[in-house]
């Protein structure tokens, strides 16, 4: 019964973000990414191609702006024709996927044991008190997302974040001030890069 509870509320997720979130934009891949994606599907045996899925909507993610749009993801589901609700059940499953609109700078603090033990929430902590905003919220300003997730394999460097594809390890207050201050200045969205994908 929980499974089915569990089953029915995601589902209720699922159609609330597709009923909130649909717009007119049309959602196309650039012919690079179409490339990119091309690529990643024939590493799969004919008719496995839906085992790209995950990488393909990172790649969607990093195409459009940052998160998954139900747009977006049927732009996936459709190249690797497979039904819309097997990519917003994927989309929906793991928190690397944004399924509403993010900062430029997703800011994702690990808060699993090794972490929690050396800090992780006084690191969570500092960082909405920087930037005048709690877990799950958007800077006014557009430019950081704050989530907090588990485990991301480097509990030996913890406390640590991960923002796009790159890890920041052994946390500090003031490491984490310094880095806030570097993404600010830059002002660029960081996301797994097409090179990530080719890589995974
Ligand atoms: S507990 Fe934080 S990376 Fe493993």
């Amino acid at each position: 019964m929980l499974s089915q509870a569990n089953s029915t509320h995601k589902n209720n997720t699922i159609q609330d973000t597709h009923s909130n979130m649909s717009d007119n934009k049309e959602y196309k891949f650039s012919d690079e990414t179409l490339a990119t994606a091309q690529r990643i599907i024939r590493r799969y045996p004919e008719g496995k191609e839906k085992s790209a899925l995950i990488p393909l909507l990172h790649l969607a993610q990093a195409e459009f702006d940052g998160w998954l749009s139900p747009g977006a993801m049927d732009c996936v589901s459709a190249l690797l024709k497979i039904q819309p609700i097997e990519a917003y059940e994927v989309a929906s499953f793991y928190s690397m996927f944004n399924l509403k609109p993010v900062g430029k700078c997703v800011i994702e603090v690990c808060r699993t044991s090794s972490c929690w033990l050396l800090g992780a929430e006084d690191i969570v902590r500092h960082i909405e008190k920087k930037l005048n905003i709690h877990v799950g919220e958007t800077t006014t300003d557009g430019m950081f997302t704050l989530k907090t997730v588990e485990c991301l394999g480097s509990c030996g460097t913890a406390p640590m974040l991960q923002c796009g594809g790159d890890y920041y390890e052994n946390l500090t207050f003031d490491k984490v001030d310094n880095l806030l201050e570097k993404m600010k200045s830059e002002g660029k969205r960081r996301v797994y890069t097409k090179d990530d994908m080719i890589n995974i």
